[in-house]
């Protein structure tokens, strides 16, 4: 047992050496900042026979405490212990996300592909459910956020970034426990890295159905877009759709995009009748503007959607843990809030 100040992480790390196994728990004082507790355990250079079993179990372990342990080489035994030693002291806990985070998060959203993450996004992530950023010790920089919301009982994981110097050390994986953690069931679109598909499969998501994002055009000729008042759940979030300037109908919500050119994006669409209503609905909006919808490929709708000359431009990928789906009247939704 290695105590370094205080008890603010604990970290179970178990060395397997060749003939036994040599467990090691370690305290760690983040306020002691640099004092590395895994220094003093760099005179253990014992060879390691099972990397892999060593890694997850320390991984599993270091979950408790909001950080992950990853050795970057299964060979060298001094570099594998100063890994751990690193990233057990540049980690600090998981904490939840302040205003003055923003900034940070916005620009590693960007970095992961994800423009549209902006302020008001995350005050509503935030008030909704959880917005968890993880740091470079107690108050460095963040180098990665994760936010959920409750959607029907389930936790709803809206976003999951790292920044990219700092990915594959356990970041995504502790941020994704951070804001499921109480969730039974869970659900996220993910997308196709690699990482966030190995984290969701471990956080007990298991892959259900792609959510393709189509671009066509509008037809135009009809009367203009109905008007609310909207007729079906998620009031907060249809709200949250107004204070941003969206459309809201009885049963659809479209966003005008006022940048990059004239794009409606359909934020949602929840329909006993989705061709009929996507009919009335290109209809409504100017001839030859596009229109960009995020559609369930399960849905026979998708289907009709690119017969009547839309294009698959991405795809994620719906996750969930078992028994849970969604219901087949969301017929367009958003990739983060659903
Ligand atoms: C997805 C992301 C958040 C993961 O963060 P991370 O800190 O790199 O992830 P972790 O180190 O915790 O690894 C998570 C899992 O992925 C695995 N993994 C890490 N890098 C990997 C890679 N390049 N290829 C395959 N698996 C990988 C890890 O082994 C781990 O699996 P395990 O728990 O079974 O051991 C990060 O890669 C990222 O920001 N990607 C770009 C943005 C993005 O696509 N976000 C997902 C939105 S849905």
């Amino acid at each position: 047992m290695v105590v370094v100040g205080g008890s603010v992480v604990v970290v179970l790390v178990d060395v397997l050496v060749d003939v036994v196994d040599v467990d090691v728990e370690v305290e760690v004082d983040d306020a002691a900042g640099s004092a590395s507790p895994m220094s003093l355990l760099q005179a253990a250079t014992v060879p390691t026979r099972n990397a892999t079993a060593t890694r997850r179990r320390a991984n599993e372990a270091g979950r408790a405490g909001g950080v992950r342990v990853t050795p970057t080489s299964l060979t060298d035994r001094a570099a594998q212990l100063k890994s751990w030693c690193e990233a057990v002291t540049m980690l600090g806990p998981i904490r939840h996300a302040r205003r003055t985070d923003v900034t940070a998060m916005i620009a590693i959203a960007e970095d992961g592909d994800a423009p549209g993450v902006d302020e008001g996004y995350l005050d509503f992530v935030a008030a909704q459910g959880r917005l968890m950023v993880g740091c470079e010790g107690l108050d460095g920089p963040v180098l990665g956020f994760a936010g959920s919301i409750p959607v029907g009982g389930a936790a709803m994981v809206t976003d999951l970034f790292v920044s990219t110097l700092h990915r594959g050390a356990g970041l995504g994986g502790a941020l994704l426990s951070a804001v499921t953690d109480g969730f039974e069931r869970r659900m996220t679109c993910s997308s196709a890295h690699p990482a966030a598909r190995a984290a969701y499969a471990r956080a007990g998501l298991e892959p259900r159905w792609p959510v393709l994002v189509l671009q066509g055009d509008a037809h135009g000729g009809g009367g203009g877009l109905a008007e609310g008042p909207w007729c079906h759940d998620r009031h907060e979030l249809i709200d949250y759709y107004r204070s941003t300037g969206a459309h809201i109908g009885p049963g659809h919500v479209v966003h005008r995009a006022v940048t990059g050119g004239a794009v409606h994006r359909v934020l949602r669409m929840v329909s006993a009748r989705p061709t009929l209503d996507a009919a009335r609905l290109l209809a409504a909006l100017p001839a030859g503007e596009p229109v960009e919808w995020c559609v369930p490929a399960r849905s026979p709708f998708a289907e009709r959607l690119v017969a009547h000359g839309f294009e698959v431009v991405d795809e994620d990928l719906f996750c969930a843990t078992p028994g849970l789906d969604l219901e087949p009247e969301l017929v367009a939704l958003h990739r983060g809030l659903l």
